[in-house]
């Protein structure tokens, strides 16, 4: 459970960091830079040398000087403003790298405007002080060995959909800088714990499509986009695995669902957020429905799948549906308990 952050002692805290920090910037004449390892994990050119070295002085500072119960509201405020005023990068949606690279920015005044954005958001939440809030670094797909059975009444969530989008780039920089991944291996690692939606997250080992290997539609699905790539001759390593990214997909989304059956009290309540999607050859995935009959055959009643908003595809000009799939888990496991797996699990 988070510690209770105390405003002004987070303010004064940073106060104390900025001055620091700055007098190291003043005084080094040599750029500090990031080991060769992680260098080789981050978007190449997503922050250009000096605004680097400044944040790894910054960084290096907020290590030494921050108190234990600011430390972390601290390096979360650095990840925000290295990402927002700092860095090369830009979001259209998709991250990349602008054109046009800053040769120097105000690293330690934006962490600076960030933190005190943060102690404000702290003084109107001090009411709420009383409501714990517990954060899990954990496998959705394994939810069973990180929560306790039989104690949420609500879930709210918005997964990944089949959309070949990498998660893991979106996030990279601030992972890299504040030590979450340094190396290749590493980024391997987090890729490991995350539903396959994109085909740079799929593995030779993996074997979540088991979880559906008997459910009618994605198989149809997924030969769609196997029989269209071969008739478009497309033979990137990429695109052959394009039919198998969305089965194991389908899969991951079908483990959590399972073993999420445990973890719920009778009456609980679920709401998926996800997307219709074309990403695969324009083959047509009705996200929103195949989970929701998924989540029937689990056992689970669906109450309904709302309409959240549309989306403009980029390369089809379509509208495309975004919508929120809502669940609720009787508490009865149905006879078959794993219906759509043609092994035992
Ligand atoms: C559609 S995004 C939602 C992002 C979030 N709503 C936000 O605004 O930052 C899906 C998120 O699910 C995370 N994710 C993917 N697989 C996961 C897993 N097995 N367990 C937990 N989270 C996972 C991804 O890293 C990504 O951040």
């Amino acid at each position: 459970m988070a510690p209770t952050v105390n405003p002004d002692k987070l303010l004064s805290n940073a106060m104390q960091i900025v001055e620091r920090a700055n007098d190291v910037i003043a005084n080094e004449q040599t750029l500090r830079t990031l080991p060769a390892e992680s260098q080789k994990v981050i978007l190449k050119n997503s922050i250009s040398p000096l605004p680097l070295h400044k944040t790894l002085v910054l960084l290096e500072q907020i290590q030494t000087l921050a108190d234990s119960s600011c430390l972390n509201h601290l390096l979360l405020a650095l990840a925000s403003s290295v990402i927002t005023s700092v860095s090369n990068l830009k979001f259209r949606p998709e991250v990349c790298v602008s054109k046009k690279l800053k040769d120097d920015a105000a690293v330690v005044e934006a962490w600076f405007s960030v933190v005190n954005v943060m102690a404000e958001d702290l003084r109107k939440l001090q009411i709420c002080h009383s409501t714990p809030a517990i954060v899990q670094n954990a496998d959705s797909r394994n939810i069973s060995t990180s929560l306790m059975a039989n104690s949420l009444d609500a879930v709210i969530t918005s997964p990944p959909y089949p959309n070949e989008k990498d998660y893991t780039r979106t996030t990279r920089l601030e992972s890299v800088l504040l030590g979450f991944i340094q190396s290749k291996a590493e980024l391997r690692l987090l890729k490991e714990g995350l539903i396959r939606s994109n085909t740079r997250n799929v593995f030779k080992v993996d074997t979540d499509d088991i979880w559906v290997s008997k459910h009618l539609e994605i198989q149809q699905i997924a030969n769609e986009i196997e029989k269209r790539r071969i008739e478009l001759g497309k033979t990137s390593g990429f695109e052959r695995l394009y039919h198998r990214t969305v089965k194991l997909y389908f899969g991951g989304m079908a483990k959590h669902l399972a073993d999420l059956r445990y973890i719920l009290r009778p009456g609980a309540q679920l709401a998926y957020i996800v997307g219709d999607q074309k990403s695969f050859l324009q083959v047509m995935i009705r996200t929103g429905s195949i989970l929701a009959d998924i989540a029937q055959g689990l056992g689970y009643e669906v109450v309904g799948i709302d309409l959240f908003r549309t989306r403009l595809s980029t390369t089809t000009k379509e509208q495309m549906r975004e919508e929120v799939v809502l669940l609720r888990w009787s508490g009865k496991m149905p006879l078959n308990s794993y219906p759509f797996s043609d092994k035992v699990l």
